[in-house]
């Protein structure tokens, strides 16, 4: 079995827009369906779990989404379960989700993707399945262009510099990202169960770096699956 888990049960609170971006109209529907419909396009996906905000279970966006053709015509394939405070609380709520409802298996192939990167291509998603044949924890990146500076502080909006980095050895990190279930399990019982844990883990890729032997790899991906974060990136879904 592949799975796909759709996160769209953040708040934007660096958006803040007074409406959750997931919801965002782009080409007559809510912009967390604009993801989903090129995931559903997959095959070898069996299963996607979206996750939604509790408090938006009856809002006109769910709605929506039950009342669209993707979903009529894709039941069998699409979940919904509730998120959490933080992104990986979201993600836990869906690994939760799935062995309470679901056939799954260690051996299973697990993709998780943020729904505020509706730009994902099908042939990156192929991609990536196919990577987890041979590696268990991959991830989607793509090539730093601009050049990179670490810095000393932070207090006022000029600062200085401390050193700059190898940019042909920086990489960011898109979604989606693909595990075996065993891998990102182990992963994230060891960060639920670590008493000292740091909370600033924003990817799922890092909790497999943290809480197990195990290699993670970057998988080359499309440039423009950019995330929609600030006020600047809705040029690119206007
Ligand atoms: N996400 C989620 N549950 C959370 C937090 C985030 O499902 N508790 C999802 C978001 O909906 C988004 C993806 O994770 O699709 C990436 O997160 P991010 O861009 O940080 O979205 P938000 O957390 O909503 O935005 P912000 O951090 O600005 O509040
Ligand atoms: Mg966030």
């Amino acid at each position: 079995m592949t799975y796909m888990i759709l996160l769209a049960a953040g708040r934007s609170e660096r958006l803040d827009i007074g409406i959750k971006k997931q919801y965002i109209e782009y080409n007559d529907k809510p912009l967390f369906m604009h993801s989903l419909e090129t995931i559903i396009q997959v095959k070898n996906i069996d299963k996607i779990i979206i996750t939604i905000p509790k408090e938006d279970e009856n809002s006109e966006f769910i709605r929506f989404l039950y009342e669209s053709n993707i979903y009529k015509n894709n039941k069998n394939r699409i979940y919904i379960t509730f998120g959490g405070k933080e992104r990986y609380d979201s993600v836990r709520n869906s690994f939760v989700y799935i062995e309470e409802n679901l056939d799954y298996n260690n051996n299973d192939k697990i993709l998780i993707h943020d729904s505020a990167r509706p730009f994902v291509t099908k042939n990156d998603i192929e991609r990536l399945i196919i990577a987890l044949d041979k590696y268990n924890a991959v991830s989607l990146a793509c090539k730093c262009i601009d050049t990179v500076k670490i810095i000393k502080n932070t207090s006022d909006d000029i600062y200085e510099v401390e050193n700059t980095l190898d940019r042909d050895k920086i990489y960011l990190i898109y979604t989606p990202q693909g595990f075996r279930y065993d891998t990102i399990k182990k992963a994230y019982d060891g960060f639920y169960n670590d008493t000292n844990k740091i909370s600033k883990i924003t990817d799922d890729l890092q909790m497999v770096e943290m809480y197990t032997d195990e290699k993670t790899y970057l998988l080359d991906g499309d440039r423009n699956n950019i995330k929609i974060t600030t006020k600047e990136d809705l040029k690119y879904i206007n």
